[in-house]
């Protein structure tokens, strides 16, 4: 007897290109694991992003600098095994793509061969080309990220909007169009102008993915942790909670908590 399985139309890298034509907008979210990426997937969100952020969210560092790629691939295959329908793209890890196109494409096939995800994505513009065209040219599909990029936070010394001086909006707009020529199927922007962002969205034919960087991008992208308010401490300006589930889960650990110790839980009804 053979078993009916649900027929999901998945997203691709190509919808994501149809999608901007037709004026639909992306939506992104970042995910690490199983149980959040199977709600995200089920909910209807178009990409899933498991974001070098992990970091951050999942290992309390203060940069995304310490990621290795045994660990992205970890996260991503925990994603890959919850997913039906939305396109997950993964981050190279810092470290593992900048010193040589090889090494680059070497890093992005272990993370395709061994998670199973559908595209990498990579920060920086010119200086990077080599191993972009050498990541292309193995048929991995590739997202491009301008604008604030976190693994050069050292180089910056801040998290504050990028691109705001024309010296620097000028390569950014540059960097944008040599990723769509290149064969990028989408770039993300972070923390930049929203007039720079949608210019630069008007001047490409791939979706540019915005974080900090207006509505005047093809698609957003959030953090999820930032998103659902589990982060208590962060609050940019460009973030929009819909949760406030760090309040949520304080409350439901304490009455947890409370229960136990008063013999309340477990009940007669939640014991066998
Ligand atoms: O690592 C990440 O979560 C990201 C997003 C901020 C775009 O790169």
């Amino acid at each position: 007897m053979s078993v009916a399985k649900k027929e999901y139309k998945r997203v691709t890298v190509k919808s994501l290109v149809d999608m901007k034509r037709r004026g639909e907008k992306v939506s992104m979210l970042t995910a690490y694991d199983y149980s959040m990426a199977k709600i995200m997937d089920g909910a209807g969100v178009d990409a899933i992003l498991v974001g070098d952020s992990a970091s951050n969210t999942m290992a309390g560092y203060e940069t995304t600098l310490p990621m290795t790629l045994d660990h992205m691939i970890y996260h991503a295959t925990s994603v890959v095994n919850a997913i039906n329908r939305s396109l997950v793209v993964v981050d190279l890890p810092f470290g593992t793509y900048q010193s040589d196109p090889k090494e680059a494409l070497r890093s992005s096939i272990r993370i395709m061969k061994e998670s199973g995800a559908h595209a990498i994505k990579l920060e920086g513009g010119k200086e990077i080309k080599e191993s972009i065209k050498r990541i292309l040219n193995a048929g991995i599909p590739v997202m491009g990220h301008l604008g604030l990029t976190p693994q050069s936070i050292y180089k910056f010394g801040t998290y504050t909007v990028r691109a705001k001086d024309e010296e620097e909006a000028e390569k950014l707009k540059s960097d944008a169009k040599l990723l769509e020529k290149l064969g990028c199927f989408a770039v993300v922007l972070e923390k930049v102008p929203a007039k720079l962002a949608k210019e630069v969205a008007e001047s490409i034919s791939i979706p540019v993915i915005g974080i900090g960087a207006g509505n005047g991008c093809d698609g957003q992208v959030l953090v999820v942790h930032d998103m659902l308010g589990m982060t208590k401490e962060f609050h940019p300006r460009f973030l929009r909670r819909y949760l406030d589930l760090h309040t949520e889960m304080t409350n439901a650990f304490k009455a947890y908590t409370k229960d136990v110790k008063s013999g309340d839980f477990p009940s007669e009804n939640e014991q066998y």
